[in-house]
């Protein structure tokens, strides 16, 4: 601990004495030196185990009180360099929840001598990289089935073109949901995290790659029959994909603009003026809710059992992280409005 001392001022005046000033008059009493009061800073220390085997890893002494996390992570790395800060996940408990980076070490229930454990989240990659390489897949995928390169179908039907209208369709509108995707990843987002570990991009990938191949495989197929009910069914399904992309695109928005640029700040997101937003009355994710509703529409247009396929596991996947957004959102905020269910309104 490291107390550090202020002087008392010291008074410096000459002359004929302390009662009077240069010119012999008395001048008037100095004001009492007032006494500053000490200023203590005490500095904590920090060990850092490894949440495994609770090896000691490292010893930071003097830590300043205000550090931060993401400031502790920094001087760790020094000692470490193979774990850079976005692979570190540092906690109170060994199996509990890490810690967030503007997290201050003053504020945290720990004592002078904190213990952090530490987890190697391993590999990180950014999320933009992460997210542009997701989508671009499927773009391109789709495109390779469309033109019916060759080796998919057979030599005979090398870039040939699908008779039937919904095909293209399905084409645009496959393409349009991407784009929107990627454009979105580039210019609407403000994540709040960096990096994520790159083995989720191969899981990710596997995902929508493989899904995209096999839904483009059937509805490019050169014996792909359009849907049962026809125009009107294709009609029907094209109104519902564009208000669902709408839709999820004013939600973006609106999420987007809950957060300043270059923040992490998290709010309650609420209606705008735009209608696309008032579904924000009922669900906590109506992002979601529309991506699912747009994979829905392209279902009944393409009627295709993979698609049908993706949408309900979209839907599942989805259904998850809403209600972890929802748990999460209950918790933070005491006012959250009462009548929200995470994706669907009043049963989910
Ligand atoms: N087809 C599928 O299987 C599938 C699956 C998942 C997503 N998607 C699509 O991808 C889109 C993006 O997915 P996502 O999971 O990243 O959506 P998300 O969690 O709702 O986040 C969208 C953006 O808004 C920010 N955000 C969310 N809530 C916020 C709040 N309360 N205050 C301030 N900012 C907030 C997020 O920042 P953070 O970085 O802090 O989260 C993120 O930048 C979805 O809307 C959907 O269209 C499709």
């Amino acid at each position: 601990m490291d107390l550090s001392v202020s002087l008392a001022a010291r008074d410096s005046s000459q002359g004929l004495g302390p009662g009077f000033g240069l010119n012999g008059l008395p001048r008037p009493a100095p004001p009492k030196a007032t006494k500053k009061p000490k200023k203590a800073v005490l500095f904590f220390e920090v060990e850092i185990l490894d949440a495994k085997t609770r090896e000691k890893l490292c010893f930071l002494d003097k830590v300043e009180p205000q550090a931060t996390i993401a400031e502790i992570k920094n001087l760790f790395t020094k000692t470490h360099p193979q774990w850079y800060p976005a692979r570190q996940s540092l906690r109170l408990d060994p199996k509990g929840k890490s810690l967030k980076d503007e997290d201050v070490l003053q504020k945290l229930p720990v004592g002078t001598t904190a213990t952090l454990y530490f987890r190697d989240l391993g590999a990180q990659i950014s999320w933009v990289t992460v997210f542009l390489t997701e989508y671009a897949g499927p773009l391109f995928i789709y495109l390779l089935f469309y033109f019916r390169v060759p080796f998919i179908y057979g030599h005979k039907y090398d870039f040939t073109s699908s008779r039937h209208t919904v095909v293209h369709l399905a084409c645009i509108c496959h393409s349009f949901h991407y784009i929107k995707r990627l454009l979105e990843t580039l210019f609407v987002h403000r994540f709040s995290h960096g990096t994520m570990p790159l083995r989720n991009i191969f899981k990710n990938c596997t995902y929508y790659w493989g899904f995209a191949a096999w839904m483009a495989y059937y509805i490019n197929h050169p014996l792909y029959t359009p849907p049962t009910y026809g125009a009107q069914q294709v009609k029907l399904a094209l109104a519902i994909f564009v208000i669902c992309q709408l839709g999820n695109f004013s939600i973006h928005m609106a999420l987007r603009d809950l957060r300043p640029a270059g923040s992490k700040t998290r709010k309650i997101p609420y209606p705008t003026k735009n209608p696309f937003t008032w579904l924000f009355l009922l669900v906590s994710c109506p992002n979601y809710t529309y991506e699912v509703g747009s994979w829905i529409g392209f279902a009944i247009m393409t009627q295709c059992l993979p698609v049908a396929l993706f949408s309900l596991v979209g839907f599942t996947q989805m259904t998850i992280w809403a209600k972890g957004k929802h748990r999460s959102y209950l918790k933070e905020f005491r006012d959250y409005p009462p009548l929200r269910m995470p994706i669907i309104p009043f049963l989910l």
